[in-house]
């Protein structure tokens, strides 16, 4: 069995004491531990320097063979001190606390509200159209809202049931249509406006009302205008905003205010006509209700009415948001659930 010299000895220690030392290293956790492992390892009375107090039993020439040993031993673990050193402060300089290696939080990203969205393209094909935009109050007179739009008194529409009253005269506009003769009674003709605005009715929050939303009204009085510029308006805006495939349908309706009056179906745009649950079967969806401004409401407005004529519609912007977006309650537009709002940009 070979004896094993001091010398031998001493350099299996340094070796062990270099290996302890790297791991050490490896494993410190951050400036001040390691500062900590350099005296412990290699300060004045460290460790180090507790091996090299034997030197003294070596012979003169053992002794710079283990001198030289525990130099590159220094050296070693000194240079690995110094690379963790600096990757610590390179750290620090990043800022407290910072990971760079993190993966990045999203930003938060906003959307414009699917009736927003559907209002301005709309307002943008009208202008294409030679439509001014304007906006009008919510608030509103019993006189505005119903009589000079034509409302015989007591008619139904102005029942309690219906109607926001703030006192008998005022309340919260229950359609777009009193801007006619707002408009009207400010400027004079030609006139080509859209109205997009709030209104309110005294209806149930369920999946297909609510008591307040969004209308559209249009309006276009000159000398010489006719249901077939209606007619073509109309159609042009269906075919702009719904796709060139579009199809309009013109039925005869009712308002107190036009005469004849009309309502505007479009082809369904989820099963192209063929009839799905969207559109009850009947491959038609309606989009407005519209006419020719009735001579009373001219007369009302102080416009001759043996001069002017002119047309008049009124759409549901939320409702067109459904038909395009497939959204089945109305309920999920009003409730301001971000997860919802924040798909449409
Ligand atoms: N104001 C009507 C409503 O709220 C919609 C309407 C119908 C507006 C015919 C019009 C029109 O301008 O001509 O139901």
């Amino acid at each position: 069995m070979p004896t094993t010299t001091v010398t031998d000895e001493l350099i299996a220690q340094l070796r062990a004491l270099e290996a302890q030392g790297a791991e050490a290293v490896g494993a410190a956790g951050g400036a001040e531990p390691l500062e900590a492992l350099r005296t412990e390892y290699l300060g004045r009375k460290g460790r180090l320097t507790g091996i090299l107090r034997r030197l003294g039993e070596l012979s003169a020439e053992e002794r710079p063979v283990v001198g030289a040993e525990a130099n590159r031993v220094k050296e070693a673990l000194s240079a690995l001190l110094d690379e963790r050193a600096a990757s610590f402060a390179a750290a620090a300089d990043a800022g407290p606390g910072i990971d760079l290696s993190l993966p990045g939080r999203g930003r938060w990203k906003g959307g414009v509200h699917p009736v927003t969205l559907v209002i301005d393209e709309i307002c943008e094909i009208f202008r294409d159209l030679g439509f001014n935009r304007i906006a009008g109050p919510e608030l509103e007179t019993q006189e505005y809202n119903f009589s000079k739009l034509n409302f015989p008194p007591n008619h139904p529409a102005t029942d309690m049931h219906d109607t926001f009253y703030v006192t008998d005269e005022v309340l919260l506009r229950t359609h777009t249509s009193p801007m006619q003769a707002r408009v009207m009674e400010q400027f004079a003709p030609p006139v080509r406006v859209v109205v997009p605005g709030t209104v309110y009715r005294r209806d149930p929050f369920d999946a297909s009302h609510a008591p307040a939303f969004e209308q559209i009204e249009g309006l276009a009085v000159d000398e010489g205008i006719t249901f077939a510029d209606f007619k073509a308006t109309i159609s042009t805006f269906v075919r702009r905003f719904f796709g060139a495939d579009a199809k309009t349908r013109f039925r005869p309706s009712f308002f107190p205010f036009t005469e004849p009056s009309a309502e505007v179906d479009v082809s369904c745009q989820l099963c192209g006509g063929s009839g799905c649950s969207a559109c009850k079967g009947t491959g038609w969806m309606e989009i407005m209700g519209a006419g020719m401004v009735h001579p009373n409401v001219f007369a009302a407005a102080g416009y001759d009415p043996e001069r002017y004529t002119g047309y008049a519609f009124g759409m549901g912007p939320g409702r067109i948001a459904m038909q395009r977006y497939g959204v089945p309650d109305i309920r999920l537009l009003y409730e301001s659930d971000v997860r919802f709002l924040g798909q449409f940009t």
